[in-house]
This record gives structure tokens, sequence and C-alpha cells, in this order.
């Protein structure tokens, strides 16, 4: 009989040294737990092509650069010709003349660095030494971050609450002179809707302001949707006032995670995105991206599978995500109680549930036993909480390996919304809804944190609970900044070392 590998505790402990197979053992075992990242059963967080030798291929290409230092390309001077190479197709497809950019590792870096490049533009050339950062409400959280990293006051607009898109009238009558950069999405994560990016690039162009689109999800999924064959509005640096563009590479372009590009319209744009430092001892310093050394691998993975599979593979896989979302759009309509939200692009879906099978209010409670339900059957769909009127709904990030998968996703779906329903709602107990009321997140203290956390059912070591639906109800119902707070503490308490 094949024995259980072990999985260890954590420890604090200085490790004895072990064999290399033991290592690995012990690292699968510890995957078992995890939600799976291939077979297009998980709607969150992966990307699966569904094209065999790709994760191989990657995984190579990691290996023979994972030594290499990306912090100087004058030492490994393959990886400038592997980033030129890189950004070079992005510009292409993304781009218009002149455009430059730079690899990061991620969205949320990619987004760091535009919004600092436009907060020292905008210093240099506008001397804005108080800068704003004008958001639709959708806006990734990731925008939040950098204004927060940075120091930008953040100015929310409202979307469209039917359409769920940024509101091209309010977001120009937001730009004031301290505004340093205007955001649009194409399109926003929560809803899959692309904002009116000609819209409000052009109102950003009239007042000298730039504008970032966010395409950190769609930039990829998007040029090779049009080109096979669906209508997508135009929203790169090719419309006027667009002046910088983020897209990852590991969501769409499916490579490994850690592969992302931002892009400006100009060189002289890009250099506010650089730090550069000399008066030390040390080596002089540039560095274009948040990181100082860095491996090659990540850089490495993304251009070897970019050079693979090529511009007809990518049309090929995005027809294959639209596929997904044409099927699954057509199976949740036939669903009594479902309503989609907006109207998707093509690749990410969002709905909500109605508190009656024939219409009604969007039902938190009956939307978290639904997920519930589902993670039961096997499937991960993302919650989403309601925020500033907008429904509560589960998320859904289609991928090519989602096609095989809708006809059972959508049975199991009406199977666990009926399920749901039986079920008795979910209702925030009084008695914290009481002790939540009295809290102020700038001083809680480390036992009333404990103590909200217990009661939500996330205490200590005790890992998740199997139903999340108690402890989003309550999440859904506690003010903004509490929220953060307990999230915070929560988290800290996963990595409890
Ligand atoms: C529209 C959008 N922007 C930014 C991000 C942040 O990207 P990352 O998670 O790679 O940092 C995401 C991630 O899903 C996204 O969808």
């Amino acid at each position: 009989m094949p024995t259980e590998p072990t999985v260890s505790g954590p420890t604090r402990s200085l490790p004895a040294g072990r064999a290399a197979a033991d290592v690995l053992d012990e690292l699968r075992a510890l995957r078992q737990a995890d939600a799976p990242t291939r077979g297009g059963r998980t709607f969150a967080y992966v990307y699966d092509a569904g094209l065999d030798g790709l994760d191989e291929l990657a995984a190579a290409a990691y290996t023979a650069y994972a030594t290499v230092n990306g912090l100087d390309p004058t030492v490994f001077p393959s990886v400038a010709r592997l980033e030129n190479d890189l950004v070079g197709a992005v510009a292409g497809l993304l781009g218009a003349p002149g455009a430059q950019g730079t690899f990061t590792s991620g969205g949320t870096e990619s987004i760091m660095l535009a919004v600092k490049a436009a907060r020292d533009q905008a210093r240099a050339v506008r001397g804005i030494t108080a800068p704003q950062l004008v958001l639709p409400s959708t806006a990734h959280a990731a925008f939040h971050k950098a204004a927060h990293y940075l120091g930008l006051e953040v100015v929310v607009v409202p979307v469209d609450p039917v359409g769920f898109r940024a509101d091209a009238d309010a977001m120009a009558a937001a730009l004031t002179d301290r505004t340093a950069l205007v955001v649009a999405s194409a399109p926003s994560y929560a809803h899959g809707v692309i904002d009116p990016v000609a819209e409000i690039a052009g109102a950003a162009a009239r007042r000298g302001v730039l504008c970032h689109v966010d395409a950190c999800i769609g930039g990829w999924l998007l040029p090779h949707l049009r080109r096979a064959g669906r209508e997508v509005p135009p929203f790169d640096l090719s419309v006027p006032g667009v002046t910088s563009l983020s897209v990852d590479l590991h969501k769409y372009g499916y490579a490994d995670k850690g592969a992302s590009v931002v892009l400006y319209r100009d060189a002289e744009l890009r250099r506010h995105q650089y730090f550069a430092h000399a008066a030390w001892p040390g080596y002089p310093v540039v560095n274009p991206t948040v990181q100082g050394t860095k491996s090659g691998g990540l850089l490495a993975q993304a251009w070897a599978v970019l050079q693979h599979v090529g511009e007809d593979g990518y049309t090929a896989l995005a027809g294959r995500v639209a596929e997904a979302s044409d099927r699954l759009l057509a199976g949740l309509r036939e669903i009594d109680g479902v309503r989609v939200l907006g109207e998707p692009a093509a690749g990410l879906v969002a709905f909500t549930v109605l508190d009656g099978p024939a219409g009604g209010a969007p039902d938190l409670s009956l939307l978290l036993h639904l997920a519930d339900e589902m993670r039961a059957r096997g499937w991960y769909l993302q919650p989403q909480l309601s925020f500033d009127g907008l429904p509560p709904n589960l998320h859904l990030t289609l991928t090519p390996a989602t096609v095989g998968q809708v006809a059972s996703l959508v049975e199991d779906l009406g199977d666990a919304l009926v399920s749901a329903r039986a079920l008795p709602p979910v209702t925030v107990d009084p008695g914290l809804a009481e002790l939540a009321a009295g809290l102020d997140p700038e001083t809680l203290g480390p036992d009333e944190v404990a103590a909200v956390l217990a009661f939500a059912g996330l205490a200590g070591d005790a890992g998740l609970p199997d139903r999340m639906a108690p402890v989003l109800v309550l999440l859904d119902a506690l003010p903004g900044p509490l929220k953060e707070r307990l999230l915070t503490e929560f988290v800290g308490s996963v990595f409890h070392v």
C-alpha cells in the first residue's frame, strides 16, 4: 500500500534538512486541500488555457531563468531582450506609435507604477502637490492601494446602477485642477463590463489630465475576441486621451502568476515610473519596478508562453472563452430567479439571485447559500458583497477549460439553487450586531477583535468553516472600516506565525 506523505505543522525551528524527494512529496500533499487550478471548476484566481504541454513549457522556461537576476540588464542582457520582445508584442497589440512599457509582477504592481508615474508627472509638469485619483466605484481595489501607498486622495464616482459602467459625465465633472489621473476599466473585475473609455479619456484630455485604462483582465482577451469576430469597442492607447494601460499576462495571456505589462503613451511619461539613486556608496541603482532583485524566471516563462501560443492560438482561445460565456449566459437566463448583471464583455460573468423564483429583490442569504452549495458540489464561484446600492453577486472568471464544463455547471446551479432555497435564511445574530455596532475600528483591541471573529466562526486555528454564508452575511452588514479591520485581523490570524 502506498504510504500517505506526511504534512508537518508550522514550526518556528530551523529544519534539520531532509531528502529532496521528501520535501517535494510534502509540497504535493499540501496542495490537496487547495482548490483545483486546472479542469475548469474554479471560477476565480486561475486561468486554464486547457492546452496540453503549456504548464510544462512555462515551468521549463522558468527553470532556465530562475537564477538570472533581472535587476541588472547590463550583466544579464538577455533579460532586456526578452522584456523588449514581450513589451513590444503588447505595444503592437494595445499601444500607439511611440508607446513604451515595463514588465511587472502583476496587475497590482502595474497599477502602482502607473499611479506613481501620474503622480510624479503631475508634480513635475502641472505643479500639483496634493494629487487626486478619480475612480469609478467599480475600479479595482489595487488603485485604492496605490493611492494609500503613494499619498493620493481618491475621488470615487458612482457607476450607472443598471449597467454597472462608469458614468462618463459624472467622471468628467469630478476632474479638478488637482486630478493627476482618471481611470476606466476594460472590463471591470466585479461585473465584467467595459467602461466608456473614449468619453472618459476625451474629457481627461480636454483638461490636460492623464487617463489610465485598467485592462489587466481584458487587455489580452478583448483584441483576440475582436479577431475572433466579436464586437469590441476601442479601449487601448489608440483611443485619444488614453495615456497608460495595464494588461496582465498571467490572466488571459495564460502565463504563470507574476506577469503583467504597464504601457505608457511615450518614454517621457514612463520616465516618471522609474526610480534611480546614485547617492550611496553601493552600486548605482535604477529600478523600473517596485522590486530590486527579481528572478528572470517569471519574464522567461511569460515570453515562452507568448511565443508558443501566438496570435492565432490566442484568437482560438478567446473564441473558446466567448463560447463558454455564451453558453453560460444562456443557461443562467433559463434558471428562475437568477439575474445576470450588466452586459458582460465575455470572460467574466456576475449574477445575483432574487428572493422569489419569478423575480424580486437580490437575496444575499440565498446567494451565499448557493455559493456554499456549489462548493459542496466541487465548484468555486466567488461571492462579491453588496456595495453602495450595487447588488451582492457571484462572480465567474471563464477560461477555455470552462467550455466543457458549462452544461454540468448550469445543471448543478439549478439543483443547488433548489437546495439553497430550502435552507433557513442566514441572519446576523442580534448579539453580534449589537457587539459590532459598538466597535470603533480605530481603537479596537485584540480581545474585542478575537470576540467578534469567534462569534463569526473564524476563531484561531480552527480553520475556515465549511459554510461561509454566516460569515459573509455578517461581513456584508458591517460598516466598511470595521469590515476592513476585521479582515486584516482575520488574515493576520491565518498567517499566525
Ligand atoms: C481589472 C483588474 N485590475 C487589477 C487587478 C489586480 O491584478 P493582480 O491580482 O494581478 O495584482 C485585477 C485582478 O483580478 C483585475 O481584474
